[in-house]
């Protein structure tokens, strides 16, 4: 089967910091795969390597069987893959329709993104003339997601979406999910500190440690053998 989402020994960092050591990793379609790991130890440079940020220092990142290691940005994003980054990355000056607009291509139609986008996220239809900045830190953060769903990747990076949230958004968060997964067969690669969100939609779960993967496996009943990767 060919993979959705195929990292082969990747190495990434900042300018001479070497971040990310030899990281192979897939996810099929369908599937969720979680990173888990404590703060700094490189989920959110993987994400942003995969995306094209930040220079590959060696191996390769391929997407549904093609080579995108060297692609730009854009390029990325537009072959397939949707990022929700872990800070609020909204135009904040500008309106939740603004911002849901800007993320389609451009013929894509704001109306039809929109009826897709609010069977998961309902309350967007009533703040489409509302300020990003203005939105509370979770409705943000259901923006972010829905501007992600907006287009129709077939791979999803999400960075830490249930970061500060109530449980009742982190519910609603994971049934969007999992929905994602099963209805859309996307491949999820969820990044994540919540050991009990994470491991309950995940399929197989990878922990980082100090940029490297340092265990892997099925998520089902993983939770005590892994804790002690996400405990201060
Ligand atoms: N722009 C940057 N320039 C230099 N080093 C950076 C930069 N961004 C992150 N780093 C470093 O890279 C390492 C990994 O950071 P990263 O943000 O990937 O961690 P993380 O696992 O996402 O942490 P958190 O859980 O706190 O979000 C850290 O040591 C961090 O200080
Ligand atoms: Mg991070």
């Amino acid at each position: 089967m060919t993979q959705a989402l195929a990292l082969a020994g990747l190495s990434s960092g900042y300018d001479e910091a070497v971040v990310l050591r030899d990281i192979t990793l897939t996810v099929a379609p369908g599937e969720i795969l979680a990173v888990l790991g404590k703060n700094g130890m490189g989920k959110s440079t993987l994400l942003k390597s995969i995306m094209g940020f930040l220079p590959k220092l060696a191996g390769s990142v391929a997407l549904e069987g093609q080579d995108i290691t060297r692609l730009p940005p854009p390029r990325i994003a537009r072959m397939g893959i949707a990022y929700v980054p872990q800070e609020k990355a909204l135009f904040q000056d500008l309106t939740v329709a603004e911002n849901l607009r800007l993320a389609l291509p451009g013929r894509a139609r704001l109306e039809v993104a929109l009826d897709h986008v609010a069977r998961s996220f309902p309350f967007l239809r009533d703040r489409l003339a509302q300020r990003a900045g203005t939105l509370s830190g979770g409705e943000q953060k259901m923006l972010l997601m829905a501007r992600a769903l907006s287009v129709d990747a077939r791979v999803l990076l999400v960075d830490e979406i249930s970061e500060g949230l109530q449980p009742s958004v982190i519910t609603r968060l994971a049934g969007v999910l999992a929905q994602q997964r099963s209805a859309a067969g996307r491949a999820i690669l969820l990044i994540e500190q919540n050991l009990g969100f994470a491991l309950e939609i995940a399929d197989r779960y990878a922990v980082l440690d100090r940029g490297e993967i340092v265990d892997t496996g099925p998520a089902a009943g993983a939770a005590a053998r892994i804790a002690h990767h996400l405990s201060v």
